[in-house]
């Protein structure tokens, strides 16, 4: 297959980015690809809401954006928090345009939600289901485009580069550029390679990484493993948020259910086993300081208590109020026998949201030719050491907006086959002992473009065998989200840190040594990336000398003068 366009992820990112095109560029194709069923996404589990200043009375550009630096802690790029905020409007307003629903009063004003580290009421949201509002609004939007071919259930193993022509490529190579994909079609099972002269990799988040999450199963750090694979730019890894009020579920592993700040934002109280109402202790901002310190101090609460969580206390709120603003979450509840009204709600943090990830610049472009990254896999430089609640939805649309205009600007557009190349400038070594890759091309010259199809090898099984024991690859992944949790976790020390690494490098041996040997599946895929995704949030994290946003360090427990971010 080849397209002009080729998009990596169907959530917001993937979605706004493919419509924009699909609407400018009627004559273009564009194919979206997504591992599972189309809406199995971050996006549709998020709760709170989108952030915007919509109430320019009460609010304005300059409050969100003050709000966003004091939350990123000194790491936020202020040029790209003042363009999300500033550019966020005009998206929250195209997107109300093609038909997501934000609740409102009876006076027909929306109704604004506030959450932690927000100076006013600016989150715009549906009930608590506002991510399934806005997928449905993009998917029906995207059904109406002729030449969008959504492609479910095919998993994407990596970007195609000069690499797998037969070049060395190194960190330090310039130029590398992406000329496609190859995808486990999980319809056939089968390997195939997808050429495009643009892709746009909006692959989501990794929270599969710990062994609690918020995140479904899909957020496996894809995108970030294969970029880091081909030798593009990944920065600020160890800023990994914890969600600080996921629903504690005794025993239950894996994707918790949320229990959105907004909850917080209308007056609930974070209590401690002894009904203490901690948070005056941590901060003046108390339940609604921003998530790093309230996630801290949970943790700290439930190592003094000696328990596995903590309760948000809802019982003095008015119920008719909250069984209108949040109908999801006072189901769930109920389904497991807690009467909100009556009872507590035992919560505790969840790995949440990766504030780092593929470097880009202000209009997505990543360290990679053609390669462009948007949504929670990107690192723009909006988060710094800690995202704004609310921020990521903003982001994700405002940044697939500047993707869209900056891979659609004229110089962009020639037709496929004539400009595909290696950068003229570049000096690729020939590099012929890249395994599973590589070799198409033997004189050492650049490819004849026209020739680049079949100059991409097909992808090369010989030598594997079909997987023998399952038990290899799910041992491995649970493995990885417990020393992951245990050491890469809410407060870390040099010695957890160092101890996480050694056994990362022995699960990095085993998983590479079955990947070589095994016919590839999405299974053992997916463990590889989270490998590579959990040995670049370890390596951040020993790389950073200090306790800054979401990365507390208690052998630096304080800020350094040097603000600078980790680029790997
Ligand atoms: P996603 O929506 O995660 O989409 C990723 C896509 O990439 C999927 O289609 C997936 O199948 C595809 N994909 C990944 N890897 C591959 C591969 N190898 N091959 C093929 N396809 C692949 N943010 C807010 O701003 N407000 C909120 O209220 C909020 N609440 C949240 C609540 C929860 C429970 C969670 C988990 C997150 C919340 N967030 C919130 C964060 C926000 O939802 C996400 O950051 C955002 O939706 C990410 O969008 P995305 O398009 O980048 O990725
Ligand atoms: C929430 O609803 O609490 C999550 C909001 C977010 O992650 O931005």
């Amino acid at each position: 297959m080849k397209t002009d366009f080729l998009v990596i992820g169907s959530g917001i990112a993937g979605l706004t980015y493919a419509l924009k095109v699909a609407q400018d560029c009627p004559d273009k194709t564009i194919i979206i690809l997504t591992k599972a069923q189309s809406d199995e996404t971050n996006t549709k589990y998020a709760q709170g809401g989108v952030a915007g200043v919509m109430d320019m009375d009460n609010d304005s550009f300059e409050k969100h954006i003050e709000d966003t630096l004091i939350a990123g802690d000194g790491l936020c790029n202020p040029k790209i928090v003042e363009i999300v905020v500033t550019e966020g409007v005009e998206r929250i307003r195209e997107i109300i345009e093609w038909g997501a629903k934000f609740d409102k009063d009876n006076e027909g004003e929306y109704t604004l939600g506030k959450e932690g580290g927000h100076s006013e009421s600016r989150i715009l949201h549906h009930k608590d289901v506002t991510g399934r509002e806005m997928e449905r609004t993009l998917l029906a939007a995207i059904k109406n485009k002729p030449n969008i071919n959504l492609i479910t259930h095919c998993f994407v193993v990596d970007i195609i580069t000069q690499h797998h022509l037969g070049f060395l490529v190194t960190k330090a190579t310039p130029d590398i550029a992406c000329y496609g994909v190859y995808v486990i079609n999980m319809q056939t099972n089968k390997i195939e390679k997808i050429i495009s002269k643009i892709t746009l990799l909006a692959a989501g988040g990794n929270g599969q990484a710990y062994r609690t999450t918020t995140n479904p199963a899909i957020a496996t750090g894809d995108g970030v493993a294969m970029i880091y694979r081909a030798k593009g730019r990944i920065e600020n890894m160890e800023f990994i948020q914890f969600h600080p009020t996921a629903l504690y579920e005794p025993g239950i592993a894996g994707q918790a259910f949320l229990i959105t700040e907004a909850v917080r934002g209308d007056g609930a109280i974070l209590r401690n086993n002894k009904g203490e109402a901690f948070m005056e202790r941590y901060d003046a901002r108390k339940d609604l300081a921003p998530r790093d310190i309230v996630a801290r101090a949970i943790d700290n609460e439930m190592k003094v208590t000696g328990t596995e969580h903590v309760f948000l206390d809802c019982r003095h709120m008015d119920m008719e109020k909250f069984v209108h603003h949040f109908p999801n979450i006072y189901e769930k509840c109920k389904s497991l026998g807690i009467d909100v009204a009556k009872q507590m709600i035992p919560v505790a943090p969840a790995a949440h949201y990766s504030c780092g990830g593929i470097k880009t610049d202000e209009w997505g472009r990543s360290s990679i030719n053609n390669l462009y990254a948007c949504g929670e896999c990107a690192s723009t430089g909006l988060h710094g050491a800690n995202r704004l609640a609310s921020n990521s939805l903003l982001e994700a649309m405002v940044f697939a907006h500047r993707c869209y205009l900056d891979s659609t600007a004229p110089s962009k557009s020639p037709p496929i086959g004539e400009t595909f190349q290696p950068h003229k400038s570049s000096t690729f070594n020939q590099d012929n002992s890249s395994g599973n890759e590589g070799g198409a091309l033997s004189d050492g010259k650049a490819p004849n473009v026209r020739d680049l199809e079949t100059a991409i090898p097909d992808w090369n099984t010989s030598g594997t065998t079909a997987p023998k024991e399952m038990i290899l690859i799910t041992q491995s992944l649970k493995e990885l989200q417990l020393l992951m949790s245990d050491y890469v976790g809410i407060v870390r020390t040099n010695v957890r840190l160092a101890r996480a690494m050694k056994r990362l490098d022995l699960l990095h041996e085993e998983t590479e040594a079955l990947y070589q040997a095994t016919e590839i599946s999405l299974q053992l895929c997916e463990v590889r990336n989270l490998i590579t995704v959990g040995y670049l949030i370890t390596k951040g994290a020993q790389l950073r000398h200090e306790s800054r946003g979401l990365h507390f360090n208690t052998d630096y427990p304080y800020k350094s003068d040097l603000l600078q971010n980790i680029v790997l």
